[in-house]
């Protein structure tokens, strides 16, 4: 019933502000919700605007879209591949050297799969929206704390989630300890459970951004993380879905791509106040099942072990970035 509430009655406000002298990175912005996000920002007075994106060619076509309507004058394009670690490193590496400072940054690139493939050895939907995703969280700690210490201000990460995490069981989280994230990407279970594939990668999104305000608390951790959902939108997501049903659904549903983006924008522009909360129509809500109780805690702190030990694989201690004060 809220989901429905939401899409019929709830619309996002407008954003507001004034965001001259802050730097703003956004993933997966040369279409969709991140694109518009992007475009909020730029309107907005934003100094410095990074479209993080796959396709160089389409994020310039979507930087000269954003500037010719909102006049902004530092809209950049850096290549990121989700689906390549090295690349996730490479663009770290670069913001490091490059940007004096990072105030907002959303992670925001994702996928919904509508067949079985496997990249990095996991399954693509766990491999973009929570591996890549971390692995990105992670590498980008270093910059935004010096950011908050050098410029005496608070920035924010934050995660593009979705509501479609409580569409999930999650009954991988049966598997036997350390076995959750094998269990996420073998064929059989995903046959079985494949259409909970995406709602999955989406709690386990904010599995771990709760469970990292947990270990780090606002007070100790000079860097907001949050999870915001921009409920049902207009966007290329659904690129792959075939057949009427989904059109339909989202015909009469779905919010423009511009109204979602509203919430991707509010999550960004969020304080310590949302540090490991889930947004919902830019107001923190409480989650549900499957977070909620005993055996979402413990769920939360058996996958978010798995994934931290999975990215420090990648790129050995990377986890420890988390650590800072
Ligand atoms: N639309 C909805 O109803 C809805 C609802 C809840 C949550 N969300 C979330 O909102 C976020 C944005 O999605 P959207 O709806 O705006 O969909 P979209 O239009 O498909 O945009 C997704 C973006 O992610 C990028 N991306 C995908 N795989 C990537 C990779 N391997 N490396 C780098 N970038 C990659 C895409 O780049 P390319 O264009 O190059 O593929 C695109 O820019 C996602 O995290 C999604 O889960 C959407």
């Amino acid at each position: 019933m809220g989901f429905l509430y939401s899409q019929f009655f709830i619309t996002p406000p407008y954003p507001k502000g004034n965001f001259s002298g802050k730097t703003v990175v956004i993933t997966g912005s040369n279409v969709g919700l991140g694109k518009e996000a992007a475009r909020h920002y730029a309107r907005l007075g934003a100094s410095r605007l990074v479209l993080a994106v796959r396709s160089i060619e389409k994020g310039n076509e979507a930087k000269q879209d954003i500037m010719s309507t909102t006049n902004h004058k530092d809209t950049q394009v850096w290549k990121l591949d989700m689906s390549d670690y090295n690349s996730v490193k490479a663009f770290a590496k670069r913001a490091e050297s490059e940007l004096d400072r990072i105030d907002i940054f959303i992670a925001n690139a994702g996928v919904a799969r509508s067949e079985y493939q496997v990249q990095n050895g996991h399954e693509q939907c766990i491999d973009v929206n929570v591996i890549s995703t971390i692995l990105l969280m992670a590498n980008m700690m270093p910059k935004m704390s010096e950011t908050a210490a050098r410029f005496n201000t608070r920035p924010t990460f934050s995660v593009t989630g979705s509501s479609t995490y409580a569409h999930t069981t999650f009954p991988q989280r049966s598997a036997p300890d350390g076995g959750i994230l094998t269990a996420l990407s073998d064929p059989d279970t995903c046959k079985r459970y494949w259409d909970q594939q995406y709602p999955v990668s989406k709690l386990i999104q904010l599995l771990l951004v709760r469970q990292i305000a947990d270990q780090h608390p606002a007070s100790e951790f000079p860097v907001t993380i949050n999870i915001a959902n921009p409920g049902l939108c207009w966007s290329e997501l659904g690129r792959e879905a075939t057949g009427w049903g989904f059109y339909l659904v989202r015909l009469v549903l779905a919010r423009s791509t511009e109204v979602g983006s509203r919430t991707v924008f509010h999550g960004g522009a969020s304080g310590a106040e949302t540090h490991g909360k889930y947004l919902n129509d830019c107001k923190i809500e409480e989650p549900t099942a499957p977070v909620t109780g005993a055996a979402g805690k413990e769920g939360q702190e058996r996958i978010s072990a798995e994934v931290l030990r999975a990215i420090d694989a990648i790129q050995p201690g990377v986890s420890k970035n988390f650590l800072i004060k």
